[in-house]
């Protein structure tokens, strides 16, 4: 039914990067974002536990309704993505797809790096995916977990941003990769730290904007588009305290959340 929402879930405030870009996009859809704050990180936890959760976050948001489903978290898109769409009747979005995509397209030299949560990393979620589209593809990978603390806090640039990007990041940009996927919905808030530490000749893929383009792709397929009349609701779903999401949500979306509300899981 077009006139439904959006369900967008991530392991908290990250993902906000992606409702970012899909608002942005879609000005006139209905969106219900669920930030799982009680139980972020997903990024240091074990597939199993990632994919019960995740199970359960789209379970909750199945509950208003939702058309489609966007899995912002990357941990949990690599983890989950396969096991939601065989679960759940409705469209399923991860963002590891989108972002290899963009990743190939982006790419003249065929070296691409990728950064991530430990999750993300070790899952090869990533690798898989490149490497289906184009298995002569060289990858190179780096876990930065530090960046996701580091960007809550709202230390984006400065630094003490740029020294830890640098501690990360030097061995990959030795490998001479001409893109880098940002593989965490943290990393879109580190961008200008990490351009500046990766140089200008680097590509960097955002994997928010480039979700937020197959989320287009998949309603005009599945003729689930809304059409262009009402006001949008934008609703928000946390499972820990609304204030701290309201903060950082503030910080990210450069607005006002009026409509944070706390769920149970
Ligand atoms: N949302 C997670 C991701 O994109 C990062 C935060 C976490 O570890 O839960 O992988």
């Amino acid at each position: 039914v077009p006139s439904r929402p959006i369900g967008i879930f991530d392991s908290g405030i990250g993902g906000l990067t992606v409702f970012r870009e899909i608002a942005r996009i879609l000005p006139h859809e209905d969106l219900v974002y669920l930030g799982d704050t009680a139980r972020v990180p997903y990024g240091t936890k074990s597939a199993a536990t990632v994919r019960r959760y995740a199970l359960q976050n789209l379970r909750l948001l199945m509950r208003e309704e939702v058309k489609m489903a966007v899995i912002a978290c990357n941990t949990a898109s690599a983890f989950a993505l396969s096991i939601l769409r065989e679960t759940f009747p409705i469209p399923v979005v991860g963002v590891i797809e989108p972002g290899c995509i963009g990743a190939l397209r982006a790419t003249r030299s065929r070296r691409i790096g990728i950064i991530g949560t430990e999750g993300t990393i070790t899952s090869r979620a990533y690798e898989r995916s490149l490497r289906d589209q184009s298995p002569d593809v060289f990858i190179a990978t780096a876990s930065c977990p530090l960046f996701v603390p580091l960007a809550e806090e709202g230390w984006w640039e400065g630094n003490i941003a740029e020294e830890i990007a640098h501690r990360y990041l030097r061995d990959l940009v030795a490998q001479e990769i001409d893109t880098l996927i940002l593989g965490c919905t943290h990393y879109p808030l580190l961008k200008k730290t990490i351009a500046k530490i990766v140089g200008p000749e680097i590509n960097l893929i955002d994997s928010a904007e480039e979700t937020a383009g197959a989320v287009v792709t998949k309603l005009d397929r599945s003729a689930l588009k809304h059409d262009p009349q009402k006001h949008p609701r934008r609703t928000f779903f946390v499972t820990d305290s609304p204030e701290r999401f309201r903060k950082l949500g503030r910080m990210i979306l450069q607005e006002e959340l009026p409509d944070v509300h706390h769920v149970e899981i």
